[in-house]
């Protein structure tokens, strides 16, 4: 049996800045009619989590609504950026920023298998940080890795991995950097056939040494190209991943009707000026 995962992410919403709930809604409606074994958001759910407790609880009811099995991942916005990403607006991740994460969405890592594939959830912003938790997480990759058998690997987590090459140098806020990013993939001694991320609010989808790497766009809204240049679409919606028993994969992006594409640089409020 297929197994069918709706991945949303970026979805940014908020208890006081309510900006994208509208999107989120409607794109809920799609998902509760495309009825997914799962609803997976790969972080950044909230608006400013980070710093504002009730984001969190305001996302945690909204995706709960849905009716839909869940499971989340967080991103920068939800608990703190990574140690390493330069020049971020947000603090670094904490533990008492990554605790009040967990109260409201559960283990910011996991693992769990379906018919022909294990799927490894990682907390991105976790990797290169001096957080004791970040040597558990290193140890769940480990484990994961000891029982794969021969099932393919899907990795989740919400920055990806790098935009070209896993050898590039760059130290940015918008991949995996480096060092936490050589590390991880030494600790994977078997390549993922699909590694899945958010966070670029862009959709792409390329194929670099035998793994396929999507990006999810936003619900919410796309940056300006002076902020970002264009790696992919900018255009917001959500990914259809269906997982088959026999290790193969299909990856899609869905567009829903009635979601337009929002602008940061519009929301002034959300963020300040872009
Ligand atoms: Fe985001
Ligand atoms: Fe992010």
């Amino acid at each position: 049996m297929t197994f069918r995962i709706a991945q949303i992410s970026d979805t940014h919403l908020s208890e006081t800045k309510p900006f994208f709930v509208d999107n989120f809604v409607r794109i809920g409606e799609a998902l509760r009619a495309s009825k997914p074994d799962l609803v997976m958001n790969t972080g950044d759910v909230t608006l400013d989590g980070a710093a504002h407790e009730g984001d969190l609880a305001a996302a945690r009811l909204l995706h709960d609504a849905l009716g839909l099995p869940l499971r989340f991942l967080p991103g920068n916005h939800d608990l703190g950026d990574a140690q390493d990403a330069p020049g971020h607006r947000e603090a670094p991740i904490d533990g008492e920023r990554r605790a009040r994460y967990l109260r409201h969405f559960g283990p910011d890592w996991w693992c769990f298998d379906v018919p022909g594939w294990r799927v490894l959830g990682l907390n991105a912003q976790l990797l290169g940080s001096d957080l004791a938790e970040a040597a558990e997480q290193e140890a769940a990759i480990a484990q994961a890795m000891a029982g794969l058998g021969l099932r393919s690997l899907a990795l989740f987590l919400h920055k990806p991995l790098f935009d070209r090459t896993a050898e590039e140098s760059e130290i940015t806020g918008r991949f995996v950097n480096p060092l936490p990013r050589r590390h991880l993939l030494s600790l994977l001694d078997t390549a993922p056939a699909l590694v899945v991320s958010g966070h670029v609010h862009q959709y792409r989808e390329t194929r670099r040494d035998g793994a396929r790497h999507v990006w999810a766009p936003s619900t919410a809204y796309v940056l300006p190209d002076r902020r970002q240049p264009r790696y992919g679409l900018k255009e917001v919606g959500y990914v259809e991943h269906a997982l088959r028993p026999d290790g193969t994969h299909d990856s899609h992006m869905v567009q829903v009707p009635g979601a337009p594409t929002l602008r940061i640089e519009d929301f002034p409020q959300a963020y300040g000026p872009v």
